[in-house]
């Protein structure tokens, strides 16, 4: 069977790709490159043996998109993930987010829908909740203001789904991840954001090999033990894992209904400065970091409850947070020496 994935040279994307071709599937990878480097495809080969097909193509074009699905028309399902995923820049860059994120999912659910092509993992995320009132946060959880603009893509691009699925025969799954870190244990494939990395893990590790000098952490005056801010990392293989079984739960038609949404975290908050000290044991080096302002966008605390997707997919987190670090650690290094 042939999936398409878009966003599959990315850092979850790529996961996924390996993860689906472990399990015989066909992938073909649709990917812009403004945020991964084409040499992921050769990284994907080394671990599975097998090349995928990958095209770049940017999403915002509707007649690119359209001339792939004329050449696809065998697709069993689509996942897709190629979207602007930083909250921070979403905050100085909101026109950027909304077109990035908007014009490709609606020209790929309209490929979908003249296709009819019926199969469709959206990668969304815990932002939808804004921030949630009650830990851990469940589905049932109200969708409150997003606090960023890359949130609001998500809830609307949530929206934007149930919309269509009430005119054409859709079987869709929202994965709500918490926060994905950690690389694959093979080194070959990990998080390898172009330029500054926003997100804390690169900047964490960029900072361990002396590419930057020193980690800001926002803000102390949070309302949680440490004061600073607390999120649910889960192990991007996991995670990869979890749109495996998703397919799979699309494509046997063992969904009850049309669209439905499930968590995907491991279920425990840790601070950034306790990610921090743990990232430092993990390693063996001492990280400098300063207290700076908070970033706006940020919510406080957020961590989830995942017992709907352990009682309906089967999955289950198996990666400790020593395992995220560790596996994120040996990549960076990895990548460092390849680049040199
Ligand atoms: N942080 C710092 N310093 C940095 C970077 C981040 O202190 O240099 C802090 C942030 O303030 C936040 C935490 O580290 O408290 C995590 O920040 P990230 O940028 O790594 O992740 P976010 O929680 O902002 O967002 C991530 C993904 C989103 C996803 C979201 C779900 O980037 O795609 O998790 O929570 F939707």
């Amino acid at each position: 069977m042939k999936i398409l994935v878009t966003g599959g040279l990315g850092f979850i994307g790529s996961h996924t790709v390996v993860a689906l071709q472990q399990k015989g599937y066909e992938v073909v990878i649709i990917d812009d490159l403004s945020n991964a480097s084409v040499d992921v495809v050769q990284g994907i080969k080394a671990i599975t043996g097998v090349q995928p097909t990958f095209y770049q193509i940017d999403l915002r074009e509707k007649q690119a998109v359209f001339d792939f699905f004329e050449q696809h028309t065998d697709l069993a399902g689509v996942i897709h993930f190629a979207a602007s995923k930083a909250v921070g820049e979403s905050m100085a860059k909101p026109l950027l987010y909304y077109e990035n994120n908007f014009f490709s999912l609606i020209n790929v659910l309209s490929a979908l829908q003249h296709y009819g092509i019926k199969k469709f993992l959206f990668s969304s995320s815990c932002t939808v909740y804004g921030q949630g009132e009650v830990m851990p946060i469940t589905e049932e959880e109200s969708i409150k203001s997003a606090l960023s603009p890359y949130g609001n893509t998500k809830q609307v691009g949530e929206e934007i789904i149930v919309d269509l699925a009430k005119v054409f025969p859709l079987q869709a799954v929202l994965l709500r991840y918490f926060n994905p870190i950690g690389a694959h244990e093979s080194g070959h494939i990990g998080e390898s954001p172009l330029g500054v990395p926003y997100n804390l893990i690169p900047y964490i590790t960029q900072t361990a090999v002396g590419i930057r000098e020193y980690l800001s952490i926002y803000g102390q005056d949070y309302d949680t033990p440490d004061g600073t801010c607390v999120r649910d990392y889960i192990h991007v293989v996991d995670l990869a894992d979890a749109h495996v079984r998703a397919m799979e739960y699309l494509i046997q038609e063992k969904n009850q209904q049309q669209v439905e949404a499930f968590n995907v975290g491991n279920g425990q908050g840790y601070s950034v400065l306790e990610l921090l000290h743990s990232f430092e044991r993990v390693s063996g080096l001492k990280i400098n970091y300063k207290i700076v302002e908070r970033r706006p966008g940020d919510v406080d605390k957020a961590w989830a409850n995942t017992d709907k997707i352990q009682r309906v997919l089967g999955w289950k987190p198996t990666k400790t947070l020593d395992d995220m670090l560790a596996s994120a650690w040996k990549w960076e290094q990895k990548s460092r020496n390849n680049n040199n």
